[in-house]
C-alpha cells in the first residue's frame, strides 16, 4: 500500500513524464486580490495566467497546492468534521495546460494515472460531463462525453449541471466547463443493492468526487456574462486526502495516514478513543469523534496560515484563522473535556508528517507551537469564565 507521500509523489512523476514542470505551492494565504483572502482551489494561483494578465512561462505545469475553503463561494467550514471527506485545509493535486493542450490530453491521462498508475479498479469509477445551460447560452459538453466513451461504459458517464459541472472560481473571474470523476467505495452488497451512479453527488460518504477536470475557456464578468478567454487551458484538482483514502482503502479521510498521527497523539491527550460508534454508544462516541476530526483537520489549517505569515488577529483572514482555532479549542473543551491548551502539541506531529513535501512546517515549527499556545492560553482564560 502506498502512504501519503508516496501518493504525492507519483502524482507529480506522473505528468513530469508528460512534459510538465513541478512547482511549488502557492502560499494558502492570499495578498493583494481584493476577490480572495485564501487559495480556495489549485488555479486561484494562476488566475492571472488563465486571463491573460501573466506571461505564460511553463505552458504544462504540476504541482499540489494548499487550499483553505472557508469563506466566499467555496465554503465547506460546516461540514467539516460532521462529515469524513470535507476539510478546511487541503492539498488540491493539479496538472495545468496554459493555452497547450485541451480536453483530449487531460482526459486520457487522468484515467491513465487512475488506473494504469494508482490501478484504482475502474468499475468502481464513475464520470461526470457538463449538460449545457440555457441562461449562459452554452450546450452540452458533447467531447469530453465522446472522449470518455472510449474508456468508460456510457450508463457510468452521466450529465452534470451548472452547479456541479461548471466551475468558476468567484462571483468573478476564469470559469469553464469540467469534467468530474467520482469513485464507489461501497460493499460490493451495498453496489449490488444500489447502482453507484444514483449516488454521485448525492451526499453519500462512500461515494466522492476525487478529481475535478476543468476546461477553462470564459471569464465571468461582474455584470455576470460570459466573455471567452484569449486561449483555452485546463485546470485539474484532485482532492489528495481523497485519493490516498481511495488508494489506502479506508472509509474516511481521518483513517488515512494524512490524519492518523494527530488523532493518535489526540487520543494520548484526551484519553479518549477514536473509534467506530456502535449501537449502545453511538451517540456519545460520535461526539467524541467529530470533535476529533474537527481538531486534526483545524490543526492543518492554522499551522499553514502561520507558516504562511499569516498569524490569528482581529480582522481580516487573520481573524477567520482565529475563529477556526477557536472552534477547534471549543470543540476540544466541550466534547474531550481537554481543559488546558493542547492544540499546540499537535503541531510537532503534523510536521513530521507533513514536512517533507512543506519544509515550511519544519522550519517554522516553533514559531507555530508559540502563537497557537499563546492564543490557547487566552481563549481558555476565557472559556473559564
Ligand atoms: N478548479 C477546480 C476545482 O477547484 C479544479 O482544480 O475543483
Amino acid at each position: 500500500m502506498l502512504n501519503s507521500n508516496e501518493v504525492r509523489e507519483k502524482f507529480l512523476d506522473f505528468f513530469k513524464s508528460k512534459g510538465h514542470e513541478i512547482v511549488p505551492s502557492a502560499p494558502m494565504v492570499v495578498k493583494n486580490d481584493p476577490t480572495l483572502m485564501f487559495n480556495n482551489s489549485g488555479m486561484a494561483p494562476f488566475k492571472d495566467l488563465f486571463l491573460g494578465n501573466a506571461p505564460i512561462k511553463f505552458p504544462r505545469v504540476a504541482d499540489t497546492q494548499k487550499c483553505l475553503r472557508v469563506s466566499g463561494k467555496h465554503n465547506d467550514l460546516e461540514e467539516v468534521g460532521v462529515d469524513t471527506y470535507h476539510h478546511t485545509m487541503f492539498e488540491m493535486l493539479g496538472n495545468w495546460s496554459f493555452g497547450d493542450y485541451f480536453k483530449k490530453e487531460a482526459i486520457t491521462w487522468a484515467w491513465e494515472l487512475l488506473t494504469d498508475v494508482y490501478k484504482i479498479d475502474k468499475s468502481r469509477l464513475y464520470v461526470t460531463v457538463f449538460e449545457g445551460s440555457a441562461e449562459d447560452g452554452l450546450g452540452f459538453d458533447q467531447e469530453a462525453y465522446d472522449l470518455w466513451k472510449q474508456f468508460v461504459p456510457e450508463e457510468r458517464i452521466l450529465r452534470g449541471n451548472k452547479k456541479d459541472n461548471f466551475w468558476e472560481m468567484g462571483d468573478m473571474g476564469p470559469c469553464g466547463p469540467c469534467t468530474e470523476i467520482h469513485y464507489d467505495g461501497r460493499s460490493d452488497a451495498d453496489i449490488a443493492k444500489i447502482p453507484g451512479a444514483s449516488r454521485v453527488n448525492n451526499d453519500d460518504p462512500q461515494v466522492i468526487e476525487i478529481w475535478n477536470n476543468v476546461f477553462m475557456e470564459f471569464e465571468r464578468k461582474a455584470d455576470g456574462s460570459l466573455i471567452k478567454l484569449p486561449k483555452q487551458h485546463v485546470d485539474t484538482g484532485m482532492g489528495f486526502e481523497r485519493l490516498v483514502r481511495v488508494l489506502q482503502g479506508k472509509q474516511s479521510n481521518y483513517d488515512t495516514d494524512v490524519f492518523k498521527p494527530v488523532i493518535d497523539k489526540l487520543e494520548e491527550l484526551s484519553g479518549h478513543r477514536y473509534k467506530p460508534e456502535n449501537e449502545n454508544d453511538h451517540k456519545k462516541q460520535l461526539i467524541i469523534n467529530i470533535a476529533m476530526r474537527v481538531i486534526a483537520d483545524h490543526i492543518r489549517a492554522i499551522s499553514f496560515s502561520i507558516a504562511d505569515g499569516q498569524l490569528p488577529s482581529n480582522t481580516g483572514a487573520g481573524y477567520v484563522i482565529r475563529r477556526i482555532l477557536r472552534r477547534a479549542i471549543r470543540y476540544g473543551y466541550q466534547s474531550l473535556n481537554l481543559k488546558e491548551p493542547f492544540m499546540f502539541r499537535l503541531v510537532p506531529v503534523l510536521a513530521n508528517q507533513l514536512g517533507h513535501a512543506f519544509p515550511e512546517l519544519l522550519s517554522q515549527k516553533l514559531l507555530i507551537e508559540k502563537v497557537i499556545r499563546e492564543e490557547e492560553s487566552s481563549f481558555f482564560r476565557t472559556l473559564e469564565k
